[in-house]
C-alpha cells in the first residue's frame, strides 16, 4: 500500500468536477469493455464524484453500484441521489469482498505526491490495493501525447504542482483561457498511453482490452507544452496471471 502523501484538491477544486460531461463515454467505454461481467457483484466507482457513471451503469447495465470518494459533498449528493456511496481513500480502499469490477474515471491523475517518484507511487498504489481480489479494473483516463518524448505531462505536473509555476500560468489564464486549470497549487499527472500501459504492468496487471478516445481540440496556446493529442483512453486490466 502506498506510504506517499497525497496533494489533495481542496473542497471548492473539486466542486468544479461536479457535472457530467465524460460520463457518457465513460459508460459506453463500460458497456463495451467489461459488461457482461464474468462474477456477481457490485461495480465500485472509485473517485466516482457525485454518481453519474455509477448511476448510468445502475440504470442501464443493471449492476448494483457503490460509489467511493474521498469528498464527502460528493457522497452526500451521491446519496441524495439514491447512488449508494461512502467517503473512502482510494489509496486505502474500503474492500467489501463484493466487488465485480473496480472503475478508476479520470482519479489516477489527481494521485500526486510531492515529486514524480511518489506520484508514481500512488498511482500503483490504488491499483495494487485491488490485486487479491482477482476482478476486472476499468481505468478511463486523460492520455497527453507529446511531440517530444512524453514531455507534456511532465511540464504539465510540473506546472500544476508548484506555486510559483501556478501563479504565474493562474495570471496567463486571464488572457489564455486555454491555461484555465482547477488543480494549480496541488497538480495533475497525465501521462502518455504507452506510459500508462506502462503503469498498468508495473502495479501487476495484464491490459486486456483498450478503447481509444477521440482527440480533443488543443488550443494553439497549450502547443507551447509540446502536447500533440489530448484524449481519453479506457482500459480494462485484469491481475497478471503468475508466471
Ligand atoms: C476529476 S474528478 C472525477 C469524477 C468522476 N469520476 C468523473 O470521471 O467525472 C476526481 C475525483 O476523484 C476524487 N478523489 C481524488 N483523490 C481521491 C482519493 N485519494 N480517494 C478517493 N477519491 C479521490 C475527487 O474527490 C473527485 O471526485
Amino acid at each position: 500500500m502506498a506510504s506517499e502523501l497525497q496533494k489533495r484538491l481542496s473542497a471548492n477544486q473539486v466542486a468544479e468536477f461536479y457535472h457530467d460531461v465524460f460520463v457518457q463515454d465513460q459508460a459506453r467505454d463500460f458497456g463495451e469493455l467489461a459488461a457482461p461481467l464474468d462474477s456477481d457483484g457490485v461495480v465500485v466507482d472509485i473517485g466516482g464524484g457525485v454518481g453519474y457513471f455509477a448511476e448510468r451503469v445502475n440504470v442501464e447495465l443493471g449492476y448494483p453500484v457503490r460509489v467511493i470518494d474521498m469528498d464527502p459533498e460528493s457522497v452526500a449528493q451521491c446519496a441524495a441521489r439514491s447512488v449508494p456511496a461512502q467517503v473512502g481513500d482510494a489509496l486505502k480502499p474500503p474492500i467489501a469482498g463484493d466487488e465485480a469490477c473496480v472503475c478508476f474515471n479520470l482519479i489516477l491523475h489527481h494521485l500526486v505526491a510531492r515529486d514524480e517518484a511518489g506520484t508514481r507511487k500512488l498511482q500503483l498504489g490504488a491499483l495494487t490495493a485491488w490485486k487479491d481480489r482477482n476482478i476486472p479494473l476499468f481505468v478511463n483516463e486523460y492520455i497527453y501525447e507529446s511531440f517530444v518524448d512524453r514531455a507534456s505531462g511532465r511540464l504539465i505536473y510540473a506546472i500544476t504542482s508548484s506555486k510559483l509555476l501556478s501563479d504565474i500560468a493562474g495570471f496567463a489564464a486571464r488572457f489564455i483561457p486555454a491555461f484555465k486549470a482547477n488543480t494549480f497549487g496541488v497538480g495533475v499527472r497525465f501521462r502518455s498511453h504507452d506510459e500508462w500501459l506502462a503503469l498498468f504492468r508495473d502495479a501487476g496487471f495484464d491490459v486486456k482490452a483498450v478503447r481509444i478516445g477521440a482527440d480533443e481540440e488543443v488550443k494553439l496556446p497549450l502547443r507551447l507544452l509540446l502536447i500533440k493529442a489530448i484524449r481519453r483512453d479506457s482500459f480494462i486490466l485484469s491481475p497478471a496471471s503468475a508466471a
